[in-house]
C-alpha cells in the first residue's frame, strides 16, 4: 500500500479523486492531499480538511462482497488507532469507526465503492486525521468533540512519519485480512474499542436503540442489550450515557 502515490496541494476530495483513478489504479495506490476544500464525511457532511491533518484515500480491489466492505472500514479504524498509539497517544475506535482520544474524535473513515450486487470494482477507503492540526480551526459545532495528534501534548508531530507507519499497518492489516480472514480484526477492533461495554443510545433515523453495547458482529452492527432483548443496529449515531 503507499507503492503508488498521488501527492496534491489541494484537491476537492482524496475520496473523490481516488473513485476517478479507481479501475485503472493499481491496487494499494494512495491518494494524499495537504488540504481539501469539499472534504466529506459520512452521511453527507461536510468534512473539514484544513492544512496540518492527514486526508488520505487508499484504493483496493479486495475481491469480497459488496456486504462485506463495512470490514475494511472496521480494518482501517484497528490500523489508524494502532499507530496513533505507536505515536505515544491512548487512541481507541468508536463504534461505527470514529478513532477517539479521550472520547474525542481524532479520525473519521468514510468507506466508498464502486459495486455490483455480487461484485466489488474497488474500494476506497478515505482517512481523515487531525494531526497538526488547531482543533479551534474545525467549524464551531465540532470542537467541543474534536481532538488532535497536536493538541495532545502541545507539539505537531512528523506527518511524513505517521503516514509511512499509518500505510504499513494497514497493509499488515490487510495481508492478515486476505489470508486470515476477519475474525482476528475483529477480536483486534474489540480489544481497542471504547463503545463495547457501555450504555448507549444510537440514533437511528427510524428509532433510539438504548442499552449496554456488547459486541460487534462479523459486519460490523453493534449489538445492544436493550429491555426488549438483544438488538444489532448497522448504521447510526452513537451516544454513551
Ligand atoms: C466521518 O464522517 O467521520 C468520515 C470522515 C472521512 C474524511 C476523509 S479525509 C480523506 C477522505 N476524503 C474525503 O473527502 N473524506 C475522507
Amino acid at each position: 500500500i503507499g507503492k503508488e502515490l498521488h501527492y496534491f496541494e489541494t484537491v476537492d476530495s482524496t475520496n473523490d479523486m481516488a473513485k476517478k483513478m479507481g479501475f485503472k489504479a493499481e491496487e494499494g495506490t494512495v491518494v494524499i492531499a495537504e488540504m481539501q476544500e469539499s472534504g466529506r464525511g459520512r452521511k453527507g457532511d461536510r468534512w473539514a480538511s484544513p492544512k496540518g491533518g492527514i486526508w488520505l484515500s487508499v484504493i483496493l480491489k479486495p475481491g469480497i462482497l459488496p456486504v462485506h466492505a463495512p470490514r475494511l472500514t472496521l480494518m482501517a479504524g484497528v490500523a489508524v488507532a494502532r499507530t496513533i498509539r505507536q505515536f505515544g497517544a491512548d487512541a481507541s475506535i468508536k463504534w461505527p469507526n470514529d478513532v477517539v482520544i479521550d472520547g474525542k474524535k481524532v479520525c473519521g473513515i468514510l468507506t466508498e465503492m464502486d459495486a455490483e450486487v455480487d461484485h466489488i470494482g474497488f474500494v476506497v477507503i478515505g482517512i481523515g486525521i487531525n494531526a497538526n492540526v488547531s482543533v479551534d480551526e474545525l467549524p464551531e459545532e465540532l470542537r467541543e468533540g474534536s481532538t488532535s495528534l497536536s493538541s495532545i501534548n502541545g507539539e505537531n508531530i512528523n506527518r511524513a512519519a505517521f503516514v509511512q507507519a499509518l500505510l504499513r499497518s494497514l497493509e499488515a492489516e490487510y495481508l492478515r485480512f486476505k489470508v486470515e480472514g476477519f475474525s482476528k480484526i475483529l477480536e483486534d477492533w474489540i480489544s481497542l474499542s471504547d463503545t463495547i461495554g457501555r450504555q448507549v443510545e444510537v440514533i437511528t433515523p427510524q428509532k433510539i436503540i438504548a442499552g449496554k453495547a456488547t459486541g460487534i458482529t462479523a459486519e460490523g452492527a453493534l449489538i445492544v442489550e436493550t429491555a426488549e432483548g438483544m438488538q444489532e443496529v448497522m448504521a447510526g449515531r452513537c451516544i454513551y450515557k
